[in-house]
């Protein structure tokens, strides 16, 4: 297939879109390089230089799908300044549905996330628990499912969401290319953890250790960014026309943040001395995927542990 990949120069879209052009497809990039790096985009990808919003620019019928990646998707930021998610997420993704439309591109694959859900009130959450999201983030990427649904019912669009959980690791293709997170500032727990592991920083935070969870830190359900990949090159094929499917992808296991921080310790050999701080506004207690979803209809089963995820994660920064 012929696809465009917005934010194929992020963490997660470049990743993605290495893994499609292994598999034989062919790969546009859009991107305009606010969070992303032009050197992040996989080799073989052409990219342009866009915003979301000017995809029209790029699109035609010779496009079998989009990929959309690009968003704006910090929990804290999206507190803070909530504008900057219905602007940067729900608006500039309406632009982008009116120029599929217009090019007569009929298939996405969305990112979505795990934010969505909000306080889950199950041990394992499954897409039919009720998306009731606790911040603007999680609120902007469920509006943009609810558009993707209607559009599917209107319009015959094959779209699917993937609610992602807490994406970690790494990918270092043939070419000598290092696919990784390297965000600025970072807030992301495991690439923080190794910056303590390595030196760089004398302590790490903990957010809140007064939750309703065994060790009192939040739970997480850490996926592999490698394995999340693997499930888009999946629902790109399985996507229907005139349908909307949801899938959620984590691994099913939770990891508090003590325990990640033992992971670190563990695979780093170093000490990770860590503050503990109050909560994090919007971070909800535990969020833990069912992949039974996934594994049932996409045949999707994610493989990689914690410990190559920190593994992997760390030799990126190398
Ligand atoms: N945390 C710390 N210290 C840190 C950083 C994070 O204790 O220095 C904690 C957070 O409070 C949270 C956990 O570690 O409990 C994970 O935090 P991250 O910032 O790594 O990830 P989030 O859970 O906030 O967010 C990620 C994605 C979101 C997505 C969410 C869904 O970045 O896009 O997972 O779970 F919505």
């Amino acid at each position: 297939m012929k696809l465009l990949v917005t934010g194929g120069a992020g963490y997660i879209g470049s990743v993605v879109a290495y893994q499609l052009l292994a598999a034989g497809h062919t790969v546009e990039v859009l991107d305009n390089l606010s969070t992303g790096h032009d050197d992040g985009v996989p080799a073989g990808a052409r990219l342009h230089r866009l915003a979301i919003s000017e995809a029209g620019q790029v699109l035609d019928h010779s496009f079998d799908g989009v990929l959309h990646f690009a968003a704006k998707s910090l929990v804290g930021e999206s507190v803070a300044h909530p504008e900057r998610y219905w602007h940067g997420n729900i608006v500039e993704t309406l632009h982008l549905l009116d120029a599929m439309r217009q090019a007569g591109v009929d298939r996405i694959v969305f990112s979505s996330t795990a934010a969505t859900y909000g306080e889950a009130k199950v041990q394992n959450i499954t897409e039919e628990e009720p998306a009731q999201p606790t911040n603007p983030y999680g609120a902007s990427k469920l509006a943009i499912d609810h558009m993707l649904a209607a559009e599917a019912a209107a319009h015959s669009l094959a779209a699917v969401s993937l609610r992602y959980f807490n994406v970690a690791g790494a990918a270092f293709p043939d070419n000598g290319q290092v696919l990784a997170e390297r965000h600025d500032p970072e807030t992301h727990l495991i690439p923080n953890l190794l910056k303590v592991a390595g030196g760089e920083r004398e302590a790490a935070a903990i957010f809140g250790t007064d939750y309703p969870t065994p060790d009192g830190t939040c739970i997480r359900d850490y996926i592999h960014v490698l394995d999340l990949a693997d499930a888009h090159v999946r629902a790109l094929e399985a996507a229907q026309p005139g349908s909307h499917e949801v899938f959620n992808l984590g691994t099913g296991t939770g990891t508090s943040v003590r325990e990640v921080i033992e992971a670190v310790r563990v695979v780093t050999g170093h000490p990770v001395p860590a503050v503990e701080h109050p909560r994090r506004a919007g971070d909800p207690a535990v969020l833990v995927a069912s992949g039974e979803k996934a594994a049932q209809r996409l045949g999707w089963h994610p493989r990689r542990s914690i410990k190559e995820m920190v593994e992997d994660a760390r030799r990126a920064l190398r």
